[in-house]
């Protein structure tokens, strides 16, 4: 026996430089008590730690969001993984494209890279481990019964799915081109699809869902939406039926997404963002030369699914 049976090693592009994740995210909001009731009512485990909330999902020790208390609802940073061995290639590179290296924000310490993107949002490159997935994500397709068999529960045995990890989350830029060139060249994220000028999906060179990040058209920096996956359309039911039960009626869904193909339903959260629940994503492994493709406006958003709220695209965060 060995000391690392069971490990399996993450999936790594050769020779590649490119973050393999988004290890994690932070906001800050008004009061964190709404923001504690609110992700605990969508399923996430929300620990107190410190000054902030910790966001996790059940079973997993990883910390997917930092929440603290500041004057609005703002994206603080995003902070991308990396594979350790490739930290100081990133450091050249970065020096090299003339990005300035910063200190780490307060209450934020860490050994990694900050930076600034073009908008001015904080961003870091830090060594950690591969969080994104290193092979399609389980879906679990309704199950039908036989003939003469009942199939749904009743709603007083009805589970409360949990999100199973955070999939990927879609930030507001200034410009989707510049920031899909920045993103590219910087953090070797690739261009999975973009749909006309303003929206765009970027996935990781190591292995990963269809998107990790995507970039919106918004006037600026922002957080649009963090994404969790649910494994099954049934469990993204379930859920929303329960956040509509918390008095968290508004969103978007249910629905099916053509670019990345991922089944969707948004719940808008108290800052006028959203938390979507999402089951399928595509996958993009390590070893393809993804193939972006340039799809039309009608294509951004949906294949099916309710009328889009009017309120669903606006950058809440932009001065
Ligand atoms: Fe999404």
């Amino acid at each position: 026996m060995t000391a690392n049976r069971g490990y399996i090693a993450p999936t790594r592009r050769p020779g590649a430089l490119g973050v393999h994740s988004v290890d994690h995210f932070a906001l800050t909001v008004p009061d964190l008590a709404i923001a504690e009731s609110f992700y605990s009512a969508f399923g996430l485990d929300v620990r107190r730690e410190a000054d902030r909330l910790g966001l996790y999902t059940a079973g997993n020790p990883h910390c997917w969001a930092s929440i603290i208390e500041g004057p609005r609802k703002q994206l603080h940073h995003i902070s991308f993984g990396a594979f350790a061995d490739d930290m100081p290639r990133f450091a050249e590179r970065l020096r090299a494209l003339g990005v300035d290296r910063i200190d780490a924000p307060g209450g934020f310490d860490s050994n990694g890279i900050w930076f600034r993107d073009p908008d001015g949002a904080l961003r870091e490159i830090r060594a950690a481990e591969k969080t994104s997935l290193n092979g399609k994500g389980a879906f679990l397709p309704p199950v039908s019964t036989d003939p003469g068999v009942r199939g749904a529960a009743a709603r007083a045995t009805a589970t409360h799915p949990r999100p199973l990890r955070f999939s990927h989350m879609l930030s507001f830029v200034g410009n989707a081109a510049t920031a899909i060139e920045f993103y590219s060249n910087t953090v070797g994220l690739k261009l999975a699809d973009a749909a006309g000028s303003d929206i765009a999906f970027m996935h990781a060179i190591h292995g990963s869902d269809h998107h990790i990040l995507a970039f919106g058209s918004g006037g600026g920096p922002g957080l649009h939406h963090c994404s969790w996956d649910m494994g099954g359309i049934e469990q993204i039911g379930l859920a929303a039926k329960n956040m509509a039960d918390h008095g968290h009626r508004a969103g978007w869904g249910l629905g099916r997404h053509v670019l990345g193909s991922n089944y969707f339903h948004y719940v808008r959260d108290p800052w006028g963002s959203y938390a979507e629940y999402t089951a399928d994503i595509d996958y993009i492994p390590h070893t393809q030369d993804w193939q972006a493709g340039s799809w039309g406006d009608e294509d951004a958003l949906y294949l099916w699914g309710p009328e889009l709220p009017a309120d669903f695209i606006v950058n809440h965060e932009a001065a």
